[in-house]
């Protein structure tokens, strides 16, 4: 029999995956305080297979990066030393576990910063419409504001701590979320951000913040423990195919290991779209592993790796309700249905760890 293209190994780097399906991030907002809690120690390692990529969910890099209730975060000693259980039971079943490190920017309000400030982005206006591409509960938004041109190096550098503390708490890599519209992308979205300065107006400026973050986190930790998220087709910018573009032919000179990016019909909220857009400019231009995500099932998952679309595909809902997703691939088997209610609750087991093995 032909092998599942899905089911072949591959090398990213220095890490020998046995397998292509990759576990999508996913907030769950099940820790409390921007605490790991112990109960994701059961999540991700029951989602862990030998030589399986794991992303974890967005993980907060400061205390200003906070839009939802209970999300982690990794700027702390505390966070540190919450995280390093989790990611040892990941390890111990054999999985890669990389920590995608995040800041909101102005997807925030008030009650989630500190002091009670004002979120802060690249811009002072605030959000007309939802960001939440995949959301339940959708926040309302404070009046960001604007950063100034001399603070965004200590932004640039709390990513790099945040690398910093993720490879301290044992992950083998992070992505930098640079998606969703979540503070990296404000930047990179011509519709959102309207600086003046050296962060804003040209797209070589608009893409300067992301691409310094990439470079402190690259001199940090190495080349071969990055990756990002990017999501250049949602909302926000005028010309996602050419933004798209440039930032995949920027990565190329840091050499990082992957680059992972959302399918256009993401733009678009609820089920696939058809959209004549493609992601297979910036699969061909970049010289890393390419990770697709959005919207695949297996059929559509083995078609991208057998025709070269991408290396590996991340899952976001199906892993989450099927935690042997890999295994379910191999046999052909049956898949759980998700439930969306359940997504972002604080349940410790309902939703969370309790969606069922095939044995
Ligand atoms: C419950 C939930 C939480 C998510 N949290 C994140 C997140 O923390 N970071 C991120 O980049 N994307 C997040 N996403 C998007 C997923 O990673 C993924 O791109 C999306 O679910 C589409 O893939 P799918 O069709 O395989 O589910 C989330 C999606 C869901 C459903």
């Amino acid at each position: 029999m032909a092998p599942i293209p899905l089911l072949t190994p591959y090398k990213m780097g220095r890490f020998h995956l046995s397998h292509r399906i990759v576990l999508a991030p996913l907030t769950r907002q099940r820790s409390f305080g921007n605490v790991p809690q112990p109960h994701a120690i059961l999540y991700y390692s029951q989602r862990a297979s030998k030589g399986g990529l794991l992303i974890a969910e967005a993980t907060g890099v400061s205390d200003t990066a906070q839009g939802y209730p209970n999300t982690p975060g990794i700027w702390t000693k505390e966070q540190v030393e919450a995280w390093r259980p989790i990611v040892d039971a990941v390890h111990k079943k054999g999985g890669i576990f990389f920590c995608q490190i995040w800041h909101v920017g102005r997807v925030s309000n008030y009650t989630f910063q500190p002091n009670g400030q004002a979120p802060i982005s690249c811009t002072d206006k605030p959000i007309v419409s939802k960001v939440r591409a995949n959301g339940v509960d959708v926040p309302r938004f404070s009046p960001p504001r604007r950063l100034a041109t001399e603070e965004i190096p200590l932004i640039v550098n709390d990513f790099r701590i945040a690398a910093k503390n993720a490879i301290e708490a044992g992950f083998d890599g992070v992505e930098i979320h640079g998606a969703h519209g979540y503070l990296i992308d404000q930047f990179l979205k011509d519709q959102i951000n309207d600086r003046t300065d050296q962060y804003g107006g040209s797209m070589e400026n608009r893409c300067r913040f992301a691409l310094e973050i990439v470079q402190a986190v690259v001199d940090e930790i190495g080349a071969d423990r990055v990756g990002i998220r990017l999501s250049p087709y949602t909302a926000g910018d005028s010309d996602p195919d050419a933004l798209g573009l440039y930032m995949v032919n920027s990565l190329n000179k840091f050499g990082i290991s992957y680059c992972h990016m959302v399918e256009p019909s993401m733009a678009k909220e609820g089920e696939k779209v058809e959209t004549p857009r493609s992601l297979l400019p910036m699969r061909k231009a970049f010289k890393g592993t390419f990770i697709a995500a959005r919207g695949y099932n297996k059929e559509e998952g083995n078609k991208a790796v057998s025709s070269g679309y991408a290396d590996l595909v991340a899952y976001g809902r199906l892993f989450l309700a099927n935690p042997d997703l890999p295994q379910r691939f191999e046999l052909d088997a049956p898949l759980n249905n998700y439930n969306s209610s359940t997504f972002y609750t604080p349940d410790l087991v309902v939703g969370y760890t309790d969606y069922p093995f095939l044995c």
